[in-house]
């Protein structure tokens, strides 16, 4: 069945420029009505405007869609509040946010200031926890909501210089998976797209030729996979280049030490069998992990 977002309103976060932008017009091409946000600054966060998010609106409009923007600072809750009160005013309701926008100040811990750390944390974790504190409410008095968080390998996997990053893009994770828990029973559901696209984020750090293969539009499929009505919930999705993979976090079945048993030296000696991943899960919850070690220790007492 083909998938479709007419009558839904989504607001993309960052929507100016690379990812955010091919999102947003795709969301559009298949009938969203589209809030297109950007602050308009540089890579690294600096300066404003909202003359790239202006062009979107301009291209969805060309389209045949409907699209408003607004240049809210994600990482300013006013302005989020502001932002979702334009959406609401204009259409009466929000369906799906695509927390999107996301700034850089790469450096080595060492000569990384705490100033650059903060920011960076302000913007991808906070932008993303502000724009859905905004529409929360929304979404449940709607009992339906669609939240797409964008993380990303340097979060997952670790980058050199991406301390902040880093961080900052598996913070999101966290939260998805608290909310996930939180929103089911009012049919809002939490996903993670983990993109690799050639934008101006990462243009000068590949040449042209894997640039063009790196096509934000050849993320966004992926996207809309994990904001419609049968998206799935709580998935981490990595897309780029045409390739599509699932990411996901497992914890090993692991041991059981006896009171007496339990020192440094014997974990250690059981290092091989707490490694062994043959029954590895991904558990659902924070409680699953105690459940799983207090049965091992019922069963042993
Ligand atoms: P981009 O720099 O082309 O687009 C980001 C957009 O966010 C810009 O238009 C910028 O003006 C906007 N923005 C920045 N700070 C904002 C704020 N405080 N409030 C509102 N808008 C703001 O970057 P790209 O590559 O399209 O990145 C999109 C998302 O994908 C980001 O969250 C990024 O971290 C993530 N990502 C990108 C990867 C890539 O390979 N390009 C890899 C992994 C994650």
């Amino acid at each position: 069945m083909s998938i479709t977002f007419s009558n839904q309103v989504a607001i993309v976060t960052g929507a100016g420029n690379g990812l955010g932008r091919s999102h947003a017009l795709a969301l559009a091409k298949r009938g969203a009505k589209v809030l297109v946000n950007d602050l308009g600054g540089a890579r690294d966060g600096s300066g404003q405007s909202l003359s790239a998010a202006q062009q979107v609106v301009e291209e969805i409009k060309a389209q045949g869609g409907e699209a408003i923007c607004h240049g809210a600072n994600v990482a300013d809750y006013e302005q989020v509040q502001d932002m979702v009160k334009l959406a609401m005013d204009t259409w009466g309701r929000v369906d799906i946010l695509i927390n999107n926008a996301g700034i850089l100040r790469d450096k080595s811990f060492t000569k990384m200031s705490m100033d650059d750390f903060k920011l960076v944390m302000d913007v991808h974790l906070m932008g993303s926890v502000n724009c859905t504190k905004a529409v929360w409410d929304i979404m449940r008095e709607q009992n339906y909501g669609r939240i797409v968080m964008t993380t990303s390998s340097s979060g997952m996997y670790g980058n050199f210089g991406q301390s902040n990053y880093g961080a900052a893009k598996m913070a999101v994770i966290g939260l998805m998976n608290t909310l996930v828990l939180e929103g089911a029973k009012n049919n809002i559901k939490v996903n993670a797209l983990a993109p690799t696209a050639g934008t101006r984020m990462t243009e000068d750090l590949m040449p042209e030729n894997i640039i063009k293969m790196l096509a934000p539009e050849f993320v966004t499929p992926g996207l809309l996979t994990l904001c419609d009505q049968d998206a799935p919930n709580r998935t981490i999705l990595s897309a780029g280049a045409g390739g599509y993979a699932v990411a996901s976090l497992y914890e090993t079945d692991g041991i059981y030490l006896t009171t007496e048993q339990q020192t440094p030296e014997n974990i250690r000696a059981s290092w091989q069998q707490l490694t062994d991943t043959s029954e590895q899960q991904a558990l659902l919850s924070g409680v699953k992990q105690s459940e799983k070690f207090l049965t091992k220790a019922m069963a042993k007492n």
